[in-house]
């Protein structure tokens, strides 16, 4: 059976752009895939975090990632870094990355761009990225666009450790889904929506409430051209709002052209808002049931019980190849 593999940061309450990039897919995927889902926390802390709400965002994204449907009779959920050979792999693919590949990952030149104290792991970031993917001998990898560098990087290190010392690693596949794979902020068609944007307007959150998206969704930048168009050079605002509507309906985007070419953006707007309310309604009600539950401890438990023992077999066969430590 292949397997899958995928994380998500506890950097903040989920995006309707992480759901209909990401998370979506996995539910589906966990069926035909031997599947591995993580919080990835280590990764979270490249940039400042507060302590408790850390924590509380690493139980949030657990809570998120089963009512989303995961099933953890069929995938395994867990914590980053409750399996200590994310790191200890990290710190391999560290010492065979080129500290100019690194510079030139377009995230860490955006993170980084005009500030001052950038740790030095917003840089080795994508090395514990690959070590996340190669210890579970991934095939595929269910990636938002925005991914897909750090996923070639993985892939590059992956095969330069097999031609150094031998063959340890899977090469992984990634896979960006063909609608959705980059979902833009409702202010600002430019940029990604992303859960980091300090401003609450520019994205959907997974737990808003109805009245919340209806209001964002209200507010969202269209343009004057008043038709809905499916262009995203030219109007792409609108399609991103097509994009987001598509996904949430199963309706194809020229029917979803088709129904409002006549409607304007108000009546579009509102039906749109509805469309989402009632995508994230059961992820919502099914997150609210889970949060508090010791059935949530129960999960992340065996989930890292059982990813360390596939990782830690990985890791063993990439520090023997390397000479590290004493022969087992
Ligand atoms: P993160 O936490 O930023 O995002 C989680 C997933 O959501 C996707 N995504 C989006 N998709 C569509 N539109 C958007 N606006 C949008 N924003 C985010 C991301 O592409 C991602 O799939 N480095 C990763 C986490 C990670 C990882 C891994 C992923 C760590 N190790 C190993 C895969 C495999 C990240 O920061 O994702």
């Amino acid at each position: 059976m292949q397997t899958v593999f995928s994380g998500i940061q506890p950097s903040g309450i989920l995006t309707l752009g992480n759901y209909l990039g990401a998370l979506k897919h996995f539910s589906s995927m966990q069926h035909d895939y031997d599947s591995y889902f993580c919080i990835v926390d280590q990764h979270a802390i490249t940039v400042p975090q507060e302590r408790l709400k850390l924590r509380q965002q690493i139980r949030s994204l657990a809570a998120l990632y089963l009512a989303s449907g995961i099933d953890p009779t069929k995938a395994t959920l867990f914590i980053q870094s409750e399996v200590p050979a994310h790191a200890q792999l990290g710190w391999m693919m560290q010492c065979l990355s080129y500290i100019g590949e690194l510079e030139r990952m377009t995230q860490f030149k955006d993170k980084s761009a005009g500030k001052d104290g950038v740790s030095s792991a917003l840089l080795t970031y994508p090395p514990l990225m690959a070590a996340d993917i190669l210890l579970y001998q991934t095939t595929i990898v269910p990636v938002g666009e925005d991914q897909k560098q750090h996923l070639e990087l993985a892939r590059n290190l992956a095969e330069r450790f097999n031609n150094k010392y031998g063959e340890v690693f899977t090469i992984p596949e990634v896979q960006i889904p063909k609608v959705g794979a980059r979902i833009m902020s409702l202010n600002d068609p430019t940029k990604k929506m992303s859960k980091s944007n300090p401003q609450p307007k520019s994205y959907i959150s997974l737990l808003d409430e109805p009245k919340t998206i209806e209001k964002k969704l209200k507010s969202a930048v269209t343009d004057s051209d008043g038709t809905i168009r499916f262009d995203p050079e030219n109007k792409p605002a609108v399609s991103n709002l097509l994009s987001i509507f598509s996904l949430c309906t199963d309706e194809s985007i020229p029917s979803l052209e088709e129904r409002y070419r006549d409607s304007g953006y108000g009546p579009f707007k509102s039906d749109l808002a509805e469309a989402v309310i009632h995508t994230l309604e059961p992820v919502q009600k099914r997150y609210y049931d889970l949060i508090n539950s010791s059935e949530l401890d129960d999960i992340l438990d065996a989930g890292a019980e059982k990813a360390a023992k596939k990782a830690n077999k990985t890791l063993k066969k990439a520090e023997n190849a390397i000479g590290l430590g004493r022969k087992k």
